[in-house]
């Protein structure tokens, strides 16, 4: 959700402040805003939109100084307005803070603060903080003592950092349920809500835990708990490359995310196959070997398309492994009284490693003792810190709201891993030595895929005039289906349904006509004949049809009324091709429809509040 950037050293801060909001941008642009800290004090800029009108208010003049932080808004308590863009301060402009998070008891500190003569300027939960520091300090007279208690008395979640005007210099960055990582610079230091706007200052980053406070100078950096305890945890080297968040000569991240979509198979393959063995290498499950071993029942929890990588996980492992698998939302599995045991893994599949109900959900299955296992992008991410052993997507990262790159990766990873659990189970040798060598075949594949580019542009160019299209698929495409639709809704705004294609004539037939085209995932697997009888069932409706078919396929060719390709592969990797015409699809539509892609209404790319 909302985006951090804080800087203190010997450069100005507000260049670095801005590009920081800049690569955060994906995290929220209802609003954004900077405090400098200079010789005359902390100035602020505020601005409603992106980062871009923010930075055109900028006077370099008023703004000059070498400490600061910066937010980018996703709003959640209060409308998009400058009175309720970040960063906020208190009555006496004596403390500035950047929130993202959400204070739950917000409406009774309120309440208490009001009645002790504070004046709140904004609707904002995250203002509170402010006075609630000012309010300490009064008492304290010492800075790290007055942010340590006003924390103590919030409940609900914060990535947090504060800056003050009575000591420049100076920022402290706190952490509970939403994360913070502290960049280590050469005679400056960095606080950021993720790694990503570290990345052309330094790559040696500290990630704060859940009740951490750290008090950042130029020179150096203290953690604490806030009951007061030193915490001396090493920083960690994050792999990606600050060139890996710019657009590289595409029009749009999503663009650039797609086509990157060889090179992410083959950088999530590397090192992993043993080719001759039909085996998977995966080190990050060296711990839990013998777990893993015992394992006799999975569950997959996940958030949207993560979700959907979940339920092609689940087909793959019951199908070459054998073991029992149920996928659920994290945001249910969290609340409901899961019955968990010792036998049981609980898988959790985030890209950003943050999302809270991922998150809370790895907290409950460890609270009962159940072993867990994350699937993350975010080398250092909470999710890959606090479960038992992980899998990385290697993906890099990822900037478009629009999860494509990471969803594909996070299908391979569900591969490797249904042969690591497989042949040391029921999968044959010749079985695993077919998958790895189709999935070394992917890249190759997926760049057949891009050869079609002008014809989806145009396919796009013919729909993007219906207000609802239905996504068909079934088996390993039931979740194709509902990742199209969820593309094509988030970017598009088109009503967009997923549906598995047998539960068609339970419902959604009722809705066919002309004006709601069906987009059918057929590719030759052993639903074919299912999937064909359920699109001349849509055509006798005078639905209009555009398949997802296999190269060379001549019956799809004379039913369907038009028609993307894949190249043929296994049954179960049919989805890592299918998605692919699907993204670009969706990113023309959205084009076609004169929106970004990259920034969606609503939404963020990384959901670190309920
Ligand atoms: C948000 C993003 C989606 C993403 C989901 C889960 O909704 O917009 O693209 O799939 O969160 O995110 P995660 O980082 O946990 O995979």
């Amino acid at each position: 959700m909302c985006g951090i950037i804080g800087y203190v050293g010997e450069k100005e801060a507000l260049p670095i402040l801005l590009d920081g909001l800049r690569r955060l941008e994906y995290r929220g642009y209802d609003s954004a805003g900077v405090a400098v800290a200079g010789k005359k004090g902390v100035k602020t800029a505020r601005a409603i939109g992106k980062v871009a009108v923010l930075a055109s208010r900028c006077e370099r003049k008023t703004l000059s100084g070498m400490a600061g932080i910066g937010h980018t808004r996703w709003a959640t308590h209060g409308k998009p307005a400058t009175r309720n863009t970040h960063p906020h301060t208190d009555c006496t402009k004596s403390f500035f803070i950047a929130h993202n998070g959400i204070i739950e008891n917000h409406e009774e500190l309120r309440t208490e603060l009001t009645k002790k003569r504070h004046i709140f300027k904004s609707e904002t939960d995250s203002e509170i903080i402010a006075h609630l520091i000012e309010e300490e300090y009064r008492d304290a007279q010492n800075l790290e003592k007055a942010v340590q208690f006003a924390l103590l008395r919030l409940r609900g979640t914060y990535g947090l950092a504060v800056m003050p005007n009575v000591l420049p210099g100076k920022i402290i960055a706190a952490r509970m349920g939403a994360p913070i990582a502290i960049g280590l610079g050469e005679g400056e230091n960095f606080v950021a809500s993720d790694a990503v706007p570290l990345l052309p200052h330094t790559r040696t980053v500290l990630y704060l835990e859940d009740g951490e406070m750290a008090v950042v100078t130029a020179k150096g950096h203290a953690v604490r708990t806030l009951q007061n305890k030193l915490v001396t945890r090493g920083a960690e080297m994050i792999e990606w490359s600050a060139d890996n968040t710019q657009k590289g000569g595409f029009p749009h991240f999503t663009l650039k995310e797609i086509r990157e979509g060889p090179e992410v198979v083959r950088n999530t393959l590397r090192g992993r196959l043993i080719m001759e063995n039909g085996l998977a290498n995966l080190g990050g499950l060296q711990n839990i070997t013998q777990s893993l071993h015992n394992a006799k029942r999975i569950i997959i929890v996940g958030c949207g398309t993560a979700l959907h990588a979940a339920r092609v996980g689940e087909y793959m492992i019951e199908e070459y492994a054998g073991i029992p698998v149920e996928v659920e939302s994290a945001s249910e599995f969290r609340y409901r009284k899961p019955v968990l045991d010792k036998e049981t893994l609980v898988i959790a599949i985030s890209q950003s490693g943050e999302t809270a109900d991922t998150l809370e959900a790895v907290r409950e299955a460890k609270r009962k003792g159940t072993m867990t296992l994350g699937v993350t992008n975010a080398v250092g991410s909470s999710i890959a810190r606090e479960t038992d052993a992980g899998i990385y997507n290697h993906a890099g990262p990822e900037v478009s709201v629009l999860s494509t790159k990471a969803y594909i990766s996070q299908l391979v990873v569900l591969v490797l891993l249904t042969m690591h659990l497989g042949r040391e189970r029921q999968m044959s040798l010749s079985a695993g030595k077919r998958i790895a060598k189709e999935l070394e075949e992917l890249p190759k594949k997926i760049e057949k895929i891009f050869a079609q580019e002008k014809e989806i542009k145009k396919l796009a160019k013919k729909y993007a005039k219906y207000e609802h299209l239905l996504y068909l698929g079934r088996k390993y495409n039931f979740a194709t289906a509902f990742e199209g639709a969820l593309k094509v809704k988030e970017a598009s705004y088109i009503h967009a349904e997923g549906c598995g294609a047998g539960e068609m004539k339970h419902g959604f037939i009722a809705l066919i006509d002309k004006n709601f085209p069906t987009i059918a995932i057929t590719p030759e697997t052993s639903v074919y004949d299912k999937m064909l009888s359920n699109i001349q069932e849509i055509k006798a409706r005078g639905g209009r049809v555009l398949a997802v078919a296999t190269e060379g396929d001549r019956r799809i060719m004379r039913l369907a009324d038009d028609a993307l390709y894949i190249p043929k592969t296994l049954e179960m990797l049919s989805p890592i091709l299918a998605v692919v015409p699907l993204q670009l699809f969706a990113y023309y539509l959205t084009l076609e429809r004169r929106l970004d892609p990259d920034r969606p209404r609503n939404l963020a790319k990384s959901v670190t509040v309920e």
